[in-house]
């Protein structure tokens, strides 16, 4: 763990033991009362919907008197996995006093539009209320959807907030709007002089590259039989088209206000890597193969330091076991092996990956 993020633990884990509260809108707004909303369980008259998968919360979709809502509610205690989960209920009440800050703001809310409202949030209530979004888990893309994702994850960033986690279960789709809600993972950090919220240790994590991680190449590997190599592709441009566009507004405006060089170049080093990319079909399937495996072997870290393995964890693994079968030396060129990879020749990462493969299926199975 970076530095950077120990402090953000440490500060949160002191505010968790003191007996601050933080409380975003007001109590009287909440269509029952707060009491009411911190004992609400599955048998509640209001419940319409639970949604139980979370270590850290419960999701309850309520309706009351005709009005449809959704309320939050802290677990205590909470399914725990490491010191980021233990205080990632505190960070989204954290993040909602900062979003919903924005939303009001007249200057800034055109731009946290698709940032859910918060209706009510009392940390030490453990509740969060939210209007309830009628919608789907975003699973389809279009121009015009990465359009709004990177112009939201951009307005974040000028705010000085990085989203980590872009999963599936986190994006809601209404059928003309996206909408993001789940803020555990969102943290502060200075946008005109670090990469990212560890500061300037890890510039292999900014917007794009959360998105295509946690969410796109996980949907591709999924759905790879319904769609054709130039369908992927063709996807793959309009998200980098999206993506470029947005981070050269974000460079204009890293120059506009005497952002650090170090940061202006790193996002320089990005958009040429992408236009270089844009300009053909060959270059443009080489940088998706460098980038879907990068996205892959983090991804694979992650589920198994969790143990949380899924069938998507096993495709990831095959996915990258035959690329670098196929393509090691232009994963290599294009500096996709990141962290430990780096050090790895081809046989003794093919090698890694096996192992891992046997790994997943063991978490797979007792998870299960
Ligand atoms: N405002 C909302 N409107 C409609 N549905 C919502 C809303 N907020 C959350 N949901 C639904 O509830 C699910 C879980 O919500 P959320 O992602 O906030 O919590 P979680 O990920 O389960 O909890 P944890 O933070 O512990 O991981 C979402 O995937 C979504 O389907
Ligand atoms: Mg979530």
């Amino acid at each position: 763990m970076t530095a950077r993020a120990e402090q953000r633990q440490q500060q949160q884990l002191a505010f968790q033991a003191s007996n601050q509260n933080i409380e975003v809108g007001l109590a009287s707004a909440c269509p029952l009362a707060v009491a009411e909303l911190t004992e609400i369980d599955e048998h509640s008259p209001h419940v319409r919907e639970v949604f139980d998968g979370g270590l850290t919360a419960k999701v309850y979709h309520l309706e009351v008197d005709g009005s449809h809502y959704c309320l939050k509610q802290q677990r205590r205690p909470a399914l725990v996995k490491n010191a980021d989960g233990a205080t990632s209920f505190l960070n989204e009440v954290q993040r909602r006093q900062d979003l919903q800050a924005l939303k009001q703001r007249p200057a800034t809310s055109a731009a946290f539009k698709h940032i859910v409202p918060t209706l009510y949030a009392n940390y030490r209530e453990g509740i969060i209320l939210s209007p309830w979004i009628e919608g789907t888990i975003l699973d389809r893309f279009s121009r015009e959807i990465f359009n709004q994702l990177f112009s939201t994850l951009f307005a974040l960033e000028q705010a000085g907030l990085m989203e980590w986690d872009l999963s599936p279960g986190n994006i809601l789709y209404d059928g003309h709007n996206i909408h993001l809600f789940d803020f555990g993972y969102m943290y502060r950090f200075d946008p005109l002089a670090e990469y990212n919220s560890d500061g300037l240790t890890l510039p292999e994590f900014h917007a794009a590259e959360r998105f295509e991680t946690r969410n796109l190449f996980g949907f591709l590997l999924r759905y790879q039989d319904s769609m054709t190599e130039s369908d992927r592709l063709a996807l793959f441009r309009e998200l980098k088209e999206a993506a470029l566009d947005s981070y050269t507004q974000k460079r204009i405006w890293l120059r506009q206000n005497y952002a650090k060089t170090q940061v202006i170049d790193w996002v320089t080093t990005i958009i040429a890597r992408w236009e270089k990319a844009l300009d053909c079909d060959t270059a443009l399937a080489s940088l998706y193969r460098a980038e879907s495996f990068r996205s892959h072997c983090l991804d694979i870290a992650d589920d198994l330091s969790g143990k949380s393995c899924t069938p998507t964890t096993l495709l990831r693994i095959d996915a990258v076991i035959e690329t670098l079968a196929t393509h090691y030396l232009e994963l290599k060129a294009r500096d996709a092996l990141l962290f430990d990879n780096k050090e790895l020749g081809q046989h003794d990462l093919i090698h890694k990956y096996q192992a891992c493969r046997k790994q997943a299926e063991k978490y797979l199975l007792s998870t299960s």
